[in-house]
Protein backbone atom coordinates (compact mmCIF):
# COMPACT_ATOMS: atom_id res chain seq x y z
CA UNK A 1 0.00 0.00 0.00
CA UNK A 2 1.23 3.42 -0.76
CA UNK A 3 2.17 5.42 1.82
CA UNK A 4 -0.24 8.52 3.05
CA UNK A 5 2.58 10.87 2.54
CA UNK A 6 2.84 9.84 -0.95
CA UNK A 7 -0.60 11.01 -2.30
CA UNK A 8 -0.51 14.32 -0.14
CA UNK A 9 1.10 17.72 -1.71
CA UNK A 10 1.10 20.05 1.00
CA UNK A 11 1.86 23.22 0.11
CA UNK A 12 1.43 25.95 2.56
CA UNK A 13 -1.01 24.62 5.80
CA UNK A 14 -2.84 27.00 7.54
CA UNK A 15 -1.65 27.46 11.34
CA UNK A 16 -3.49 26.74 13.33
CA UNK A 17 -5.34 23.77 11.73
CA UNK A 18 -8.95 25.12 10.89
CA UNK A 19 -10.48 21.71 12.37
CA UNK A 20 -13.30 22.59 14.59
CA UNK A 21 -15.33 19.70 15.89
CA UNK A 22 -16.88 21.75 18.29
CA UNK A 23 -18.89 23.18 14.62
CA UNK A 24 -17.52 26.76 15.38
CA UNK A 25 -15.51 28.17 12.91
CA UNK A 26 -15.71 28.43 8.70
CA UNK A 27 -14.42 25.43 8.27
CA UNK A 28 -12.42 24.31 4.55
CA UNK A 29 -13.34 24.33 1.19
CA UNK A 30 -12.74 20.89 -0.89
CA UNK A 31 -12.56 21.29 -4.36
CA UNK A 32 -12.41 18.04 -6.30
CA UNK A 33 -11.25 17.99 -10.20
CA UNK A 34 -9.45 21.12 -9.46
CA UNK A 35 -6.98 20.36 -12.20
CA UNK A 36 -9.89 20.19 -15.28
CA UNK A 37 -11.17 22.81 -17.24
CA UNK A 38 -14.47 24.23 -14.54
CA UNK A 39 -11.57 23.85 -11.94
CA UNK A 40 -9.30 26.42 -13.67
CA UNK A 41 -11.73 28.89 -13.66
CA UNK A 42 -13.47 28.58 -9.59
CA UNK A 43 -10.65 28.18 -7.97
CA UNK A 44 -9.30 31.80 -8.41
CA UNK A 45 -12.85 32.95 -7.82
CA UNK A 46 -12.94 30.76 -4.83
CA UNK A 47 -9.95 32.28 -3.59
CA UNK A 48 -11.29 35.97 -4.11
CA UNK A 49 -14.20 34.77 -2.22
CA UNK A 50 -12.71 33.39 0.60
CA UNK A 51 -8.70 33.39 0.79
CA UNK A 52 -6.96 34.21 4.06
CA UNK A 53 -10.65 34.01 5.27
CA UNK A 54 -10.81 29.65 4.50
CA UNK A 55 -8.57 27.04 4.04
CA UNK A 56 -9.12 25.37 0.42
CA UNK A 57 -8.14 22.19 -0.18
CA UNK A 58 -7.65 20.87 -3.53
CA UNK A 59 -7.57 17.04 -5.01
CA UNK A 60 -7.03 15.84 -8.56
CA UNK A 61 -5.86 12.64 -10.19
CA UNK A 62 -2.71 14.65 -11.44
CA UNK A 63 -0.47 16.99 -9.99
CA UNK A 64 -1.96 20.93 -10.12
CA UNK A 65 0.07 23.61 -11.89
CA UNK A 66 1.91 26.27 -9.59
CA UNK A 67 -0.82 28.69 -10.80
CA UNK A 68 -3.40 26.58 -9.49
CA UNK A 69 -1.61 25.87 -6.29
CA UNK A 70 -1.31 29.74 -5.78
CA UNK A 71 -4.78 29.88 -4.91
CA UNK A 72 -4.97 26.63 -2.21
CA UNK A 73 -3.44 25.85 1.07
CA UNK A 74 -3.18 22.00 0.78
CA UNK A 75 -3.39 19.90 -2.64
CA UNK A 76 -3.88 16.23 -3.04
CA UNK A 77 -2.73 14.00 -5.77
CA UNK A 78 -5.60 11.17 -6.25
CA UNK A 79 -7.92 9.48 -7.03
CA UNK A 80 -11.49 10.36 -5.49
CA UNK A 81 -12.89 6.86 -5.46
CA UNK A 82 -10.04 5.90 -3.48
CA UNK A 83 -11.40 5.43 0.07
CA UNK A 84 -7.95 5.78 1.64
CA UNK A 85 -7.90 9.43 0.29
CA UNK A 86 -11.05 10.45 1.25
CA UNK A 87 -9.94 9.32 4.31
CA UNK A 88 -7.39 11.21 4.77
CA UNK A 89 -8.90 14.47 3.82
CA UNK A 90 -11.30 13.78 6.47
CA UNK A 91 -8.85 13.16 9.39
CA UNK A 92 -6.94 16.36 7.85
CA UNK A 93 -9.70 18.97 7.30
CA UNK A 94 -12.56 20.25 8.83
CA UNK A 95 -14.52 20.22 5.51
CA UNK A 96 -17.42 22.38 5.45
CA UNK A 97 -18.29 23.44 2.24
CA UNK A 98 -17.61 20.72 -1.21
CA UNK A 99 -17.24 21.57 -4.63
CA UNK A 100 -17.10 18.29 -6.62
CA UNK A 101 -15.98 18.86 -9.87
CA UNK A 102 -14.45 15.67 -10.69
CA UNK A 103 -15.99 13.45 -13.51
CA UNK A 104 -15.13 11.54 -16.94
CA UNK A 105 -17.37 13.50 -19.16
CA UNK A 106 -19.59 11.68 -22.07
CA UNK A 107 -17.57 10.54 -24.87
CA UNK A 108 -14.92 9.42 -22.52
CA UNK A 109 -17.51 7.32 -20.26
CA UNK A 110 -19.05 5.51 -23.31
CA UNK A 111 -15.07 4.11 -24.14
CA UNK A 112 -14.47 3.04 -20.25
CA UNK A 113 -18.24 2.73 -18.67
CA UNK A 114 -16.99 0.62 -15.91
CA UNK A 115 -14.10 3.34 -15.18
CA UNK A 116 -16.85 6.27 -15.57
CA UNK A 117 -18.96 4.12 -13.26
CA UNK A 118 -16.12 3.71 -10.42
CA UNK A 119 -15.02 7.78 -10.84
CA UNK A 120 -18.21 9.54 -11.23
CA UNK A 121 -20.82 7.40 -8.78
CA UNK A 122 -18.58 5.47 -6.58
CA UNK A 123 -16.45 8.58 -6.37
CA UNK A 124 -19.09 11.22 -5.78
CA UNK A 125 -21.02 8.71 -3.24
CA UNK A 126 -17.47 9.27 -0.77
CA UNK A 127 -17.61 13.01 -1.58
CA UNK A 128 -21.12 12.22 -0.10
CA UNK A 129 -20.02 10.17 2.45
CA UNK A 130 -17.63 12.81 3.52
CA UNK A 131 -19.71 15.27 3.79
CA UNK A 132 -22.20 13.45 5.76
CA UNK A 133 -19.57 12.57 8.47
CA UNK A 134 -18.32 16.49 8.55
CA UNK A 135 -21.51 17.76 8.84
CA UNK A 136 -22.50 15.10 11.79
CA UNK A 137 -19.07 16.25 13.60
CA UNK A 138 -19.74 19.60 12.89
CA UNK A 139 -23.49 19.91 13.63
CA UNK A 140 -24.13 21.36 10.68
CA UNK A 141 -25.17 21.25 7.30
CA UNK A 142 -21.99 20.74 4.76
CA UNK A 143 -23.23 22.24 1.51
CA UNK A 144 -22.37 20.34 -1.65
CA UNK A 145 -21.75 21.94 -5.06
CA UNK A 146 -22.56 19.70 -7.80
CA UNK A 147 -22.19 20.35 -11.32
CA UNK A 148 -24.65 18.09 -13.16
CA UNK A 149 -25.07 17.79 -16.64
CA UNK A 150 -27.73 18.33 -19.93
CA UNK A 151 -26.50 14.69 -20.55
CA UNK A 152 -28.92 13.75 -18.08
CA UNK A 153 -31.90 14.36 -20.39
CA UNK A 154 -32.70 11.62 -23.01
CA UNK A 155 -34.89 11.53 -25.78
CA UNK A 156 -35.32 8.92 -28.31
CA UNK A 157 -35.52 10.53 -31.21
CA UNK A 158 -34.62 13.65 -33.69
CA UNK A 159 -38.73 14.36 -33.81
CA UNK A 160 -38.87 14.11 -29.79
CA UNK A 161 -36.33 16.07 -29.47
CA UNK A 162 -37.97 18.53 -31.80
CA UNK A 163 -41.48 18.01 -30.49
CA UNK A 164 -39.61 18.08 -26.24
CA UNK A 165 -38.02 21.78 -27.67
CA UNK A 166 -36.84 22.96 -24.21
CA UNK A 167 -37.40 20.86 -21.41
CA UNK A 168 -37.64 21.32 -17.55
CA UNK A 169 -36.26 19.94 -14.85
CA UNK A 170 -38.84 16.64 -14.48
CA UNK A 171 -38.86 15.72 -18.69
CA UNK A 172 -37.19 13.52 -20.79
CA UNK A 173 -34.87 11.91 -17.75
CA UNK A 174 -33.87 8.83 -19.48
CA UNK A 175 -30.17 9.54 -20.18
CA UNK A 176 -28.57 7.19 -22.79
CA UNK A 177 -24.83 7.81 -21.51
CA UNK A 178 -23.64 6.26 -19.04
CA UNK A 179 -22.21 9.65 -18.04
CA UNK A 180 -25.94 11.01 -17.75
CA UNK A 181 -26.89 8.18 -15.53
CA UNK A 182 -24.17 8.30 -13.56
CA UNK A 183 -24.79 12.19 -12.73
CA UNK A 184 -28.38 11.57 -12.44
CA UNK A 185 -27.55 8.57 -9.89
CA UNK A 186 -25.52 11.28 -8.08
CA UNK A 187 -28.30 13.79 -7.65
CA UNK A 188 -30.50 11.12 -6.62
CA UNK A 189 -27.86 10.60 -4.22
CA UNK A 190 -27.98 13.69 -3.27
CA UNK A 191 -31.49 13.69 -2.80
CA UNK A 192 -31.32 10.94 -0.46
CA UNK A 193 -28.19 12.91 1.61
CA UNK A 194 -30.07 16.22 1.81
CA UNK A 195 -33.46 15.05 2.78
CA UNK A 196 -33.00 11.51 4.23
CA UNK A 197 -29.89 10.39 5.13
CA UNK A 198 -30.06 7.10 8.03
CA UNK A 199 -33.60 8.10 7.86
CA UNK A 200 -34.74 5.64 10.79
CA UNK A 201 -31.94 7.23 13.33
CA UNK A 202 -33.41 9.07 16.35
CA UNK A 203 -30.37 10.86 16.42
CA UNK A 204 -30.95 11.79 12.64
CA UNK A 205 -29.65 15.56 11.73
CA UNK A 206 -32.63 17.09 9.78
CA UNK A 207 -29.99 18.51 6.87
CA UNK A 208 -26.89 16.51 6.80
CA UNK A 209 -25.78 17.57 2.88
CA UNK A 210 -26.77 20.71 1.68
CA UNK A 211 -26.75 19.32 -1.79
CA UNK A 212 -26.83 21.87 -4.66
CA UNK A 213 -26.77 20.99 -7.81
CA UNK A 214 -26.50 22.69 -11.68
CA UNK A 215 -27.32 20.55 -14.81
CA UNK A 216 -25.00 22.94 -16.89
CA UNK A 217 -25.22 22.95 -20.86
CA UNK A 218 -21.98 22.60 -23.06
CA UNK A 219 -19.63 25.15 -21.96
CA UNK A 220 -17.18 27.28 -24.01
CA UNK A 221 -14.04 28.74 -22.59
CA UNK A 222 -11.54 30.91 -24.22
CA UNK A 223 -8.43 29.84 -21.96
CA UNK A 224 -9.04 25.82 -21.93
CA UNK A 225 -10.55 23.37 -24.55
CA UNK A 226 -12.62 20.34 -22.81
CA UNK A 227 -11.57 16.62 -23.30
CA UNK A 228 -13.65 13.69 -23.39
CA UNK A 229 -17.32 15.60 -23.87
CA UNK A 230 -19.29 15.38 -26.47
CA UNK A 231 -20.25 19.23 -26.69
CA UNK A 232 -16.64 19.25 -27.19
CA UNK A 233 -17.62 20.21 -30.95
CA UNK A 234 -18.33 23.84 -29.79
CA UNK A 235 -15.15 24.97 -27.94
CA UNK A 236 -12.72 23.22 -30.53
CA UNK A 237 -14.44 24.91 -33.75
CA UNK A 238 -13.49 27.81 -31.93
CA UNK A 239 -9.85 27.39 -30.77
CA UNK A 240 -9.07 26.00 -34.01
CA UNK A 241 -10.28 29.02 -36.13
CA UNK A 242 -8.09 30.80 -33.73
CA UNK A 243 -4.93 28.84 -34.15
CA UNK A 244 -5.44 28.72 -38.17
CA UNK A 245 -6.07 25.13 -37.85
CA UNK A 246 -8.83 23.29 -39.75
CA UNK A 247 -11.39 21.82 -37.76
CA UNK A 248 -13.57 18.49 -39.09
CA UNK A 249 -16.98 18.71 -36.68
CA UNK A 250 -18.07 15.19 -35.63
CA UNK A 251 -21.55 15.98 -35.62
CA UNK A 252 -24.49 17.64 -38.39
CA UNK A 253 -24.09 20.94 -39.47
CA UNK A 254 -27.63 21.13 -37.66
CA UNK A 255 -27.06 19.32 -34.63
CA UNK A 256 -28.45 21.66 -31.96
CA UNK A 257 -27.87 21.56 -27.76
CA UNK A 258 -27.61 24.20 -25.04
CA UNK A 259 -24.26 26.22 -24.32
CA UNK A 260 -22.91 28.67 -21.96
CA UNK A 261 -19.66 30.34 -21.58
CA UNK A 262 -17.18 29.33 -18.66
CA UNK A 263 -17.30 32.99 -16.95
CA UNK A 264 -21.55 32.40 -16.81
CA UNK A 265 -21.35 28.55 -15.59
CA UNK A 266 -18.52 29.68 -12.81
CA UNK A 267 -20.47 32.46 -11.54
CA UNK A 268 -23.70 30.54 -11.60
CA UNK A 269 -22.53 28.12 -9.42
CA UNK A 270 -21.07 30.88 -7.10
CA UNK A 271 -24.55 32.45 -6.64
CA UNK A 272 -26.19 29.19 -6.20
CA UNK A 273 -23.64 28.49 -3.82
CA UNK A 274 -24.56 31.75 -2.01
CA UNK A 275 -28.29 31.86 -2.40
CA UNK A 276 -30.16 31.33 1.23
CA UNK A 277 -31.38 27.99 1.76
CA UNK A 278 -34.88 29.44 2.12
CA UNK A 279 -34.95 30.76 -0.90
CA UNK A 280 -34.33 26.96 -3.11
CA UNK A 281 -36.95 25.56 -3.81
CA UNK A 282 -35.10 22.70 -5.76
CA UNK A 283 -32.16 20.62 -5.24
CA UNK A 284 -31.25 20.54 -9.14
CA UNK A 285 -31.53 23.57 -11.42
CA UNK A 286 -30.99 23.97 -15.07
CA UNK A 287 -29.36 26.57 -15.83
CA UNK A 288 -28.81 27.47 -19.58
CA UNK A 289 -27.68 31.04 -22.44
CA UNK A 290 -28.08 30.33 -25.67
CA UNK A 291 -28.52 27.13 -27.77
CA UNK A 292 -27.35 27.55 -31.24
CA UNK A 293 -26.63 24.71 -34.21
CA UNK A 294 -23.39 23.62 -34.66
CA UNK A 295 -23.27 25.50 -38.31
CA UNK A 296 -24.59 28.89 -36.46
CA UNK A 297 -21.66 28.46 -34.17
CA UNK A 298 -19.41 27.81 -37.23
CA UNK A 299 -20.72 31.20 -38.67
CA UNK A 300 -20.51 32.74 -36.01
CA UNK A 301 -16.61 31.53 -35.47
CA UNK A 302 -16.14 32.50 -39.51
CA UNK A 303 -17.43 36.38 -38.53
CA UNK A 304 -14.19 36.88 -36.18
CA UNK A 305 -11.75 34.13 -38.22
CA UNK A 306 -12.98 34.72 -41.87
CA UNK A 307 -10.28 31.98 -42.73
CA UNK A 308 -11.79 29.64 -40.39
CA UNK A 309 -11.97 26.03 -42.43
CA UNK A 310 -14.64 23.79 -40.94
CA UNK A 311 -16.15 20.45 -42.42
CA UNK A 312 -19.00 18.31 -41.16
CA UNK A 313 -17.59 14.64 -40.73
CA UNK A 314 -20.26 13.18 -38.63
CA UNK A 315 -19.16 10.01 -36.50
CA UNK A 316 -22.64 8.43 -36.07
CA UNK A 317 -22.06 7.46 -32.34
CA UNK A 318 -21.05 11.35 -31.27
CA UNK A 319 -23.76 12.43 -33.21
CA UNK A 320 -26.26 9.82 -31.25
CA UNK A 321 -25.13 11.29 -27.94
CA UNK A 322 -25.75 14.90 -29.09
CA UNK A 323 -29.23 13.69 -30.51
CA UNK A 324 -30.90 12.66 -27.40
CA UNK A 325 -30.10 15.78 -25.52
CA UNK A 326 -32.37 18.17 -25.57
CA UNK A 327 -32.36 21.40 -27.98
CA UNK A 328 -32.18 23.84 -25.10
CA UNK A 329 -33.32 24.17 -21.41
CA UNK A 330 -35.62 25.52 -19.51
CA UNK A 331 -33.81 27.70 -16.47
CA UNK A 332 -36.92 29.85 -15.12
CA UNK A 333 -36.65 28.04 -12.11
CA UNK A 334 -33.17 29.08 -11.54
CA UNK A 335 -34.34 32.54 -12.26
CA UNK A 336 -37.21 32.55 -10.01
CA UNK A 337 -35.48 31.28 -6.45
CA UNK A 338 -31.51 32.49 -7.40
CA UNK A 339 -31.72 35.44 -9.64
CA UNK A 340 -29.86 33.65 -12.11
CA UNK A 341 -29.25 35.18 -15.81
CA UNK A 342 -26.48 34.42 -17.72
CA UNK A 343 -24.43 37.56 -18.64
CA UNK A 344 -23.02 36.04 -22.15
CA UNK A 345 -26.15 35.61 -25.35
CA UNK A 346 -24.71 34.22 -28.37
CA UNK A 347 -23.34 37.73 -29.72
CA UNK A 348 -21.82 38.68 -26.17
CA UNK A 349 -20.21 35.70 -25.70
CA UNK A 350 -17.96 35.51 -28.53
CA UNK A 351 -17.75 39.38 -29.19
CA UNK A 352 -17.16 40.58 -25.74
CA UNK A 353 -15.31 37.43 -24.05
CA UNK A 354 -14.66 34.27 -26.45
CA UNK A 355 -12.91 36.33 -28.94
CA UNK A 356 -10.83 38.91 -27.16
CA UNK A 357 -9.24 36.52 -25.00
CA UNK A 358 -8.65 33.75 -27.43
CA UNK A 359 -6.87 36.11 -29.78
CA UNK A 360 -4.79 37.58 -26.50
CA UNK A 361 -4.13 33.83 -25.84
CA UNK A 362 -3.03 32.30 -29.03
CA UNK A 363 -1.63 35.90 -30.32
CA UNK A 364 -4.73 35.09 -33.23
N1 LIG B 1 -19.94 18.76 -21.72
C1 LIG B 1 -20.48 17.49 -21.32
C2 LIG B 1 -20.14 16.44 -22.27
O1 LIG B 1 -20.06 16.75 -23.44
C3 LIG B 1 -21.97 17.58 -21.16
O2 LIG B 1 -22.23 17.98 -19.88
O3 LIG B 1 -20.01 15.32 -21.90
Amino acid sequence: MQPLAELVDTNIMIEPKSRTPSGIGLGSILVTGAGGEMGHALLAQLAALHGGKREIVAMDLKELSADRKAHLQTSYIGDISDPRLVEAIAANHDISEIWHLAALLSTRGERSPELAMQVNVMGSANMLRLAADSATRRQSPVKFLFPSTVAIYGVPSLEAKRAAGVVTEDECLQPITMYGVNKRAVEELGRYYSRHYRLLAADRMDCTVDFRAIRFPGIISADTVPTGGTSDYGPEMLHAAAQGKAYECFVRSDARIPFMTMPDAVRSLIELAAAPRESLTQLVYNVTAFAPSAEEIAAKVREHFPNAAITYVPTPERQQIVDSWPEDLDDSAARRDWGWKPAHDFSAAFATYLIPSIRARYGA
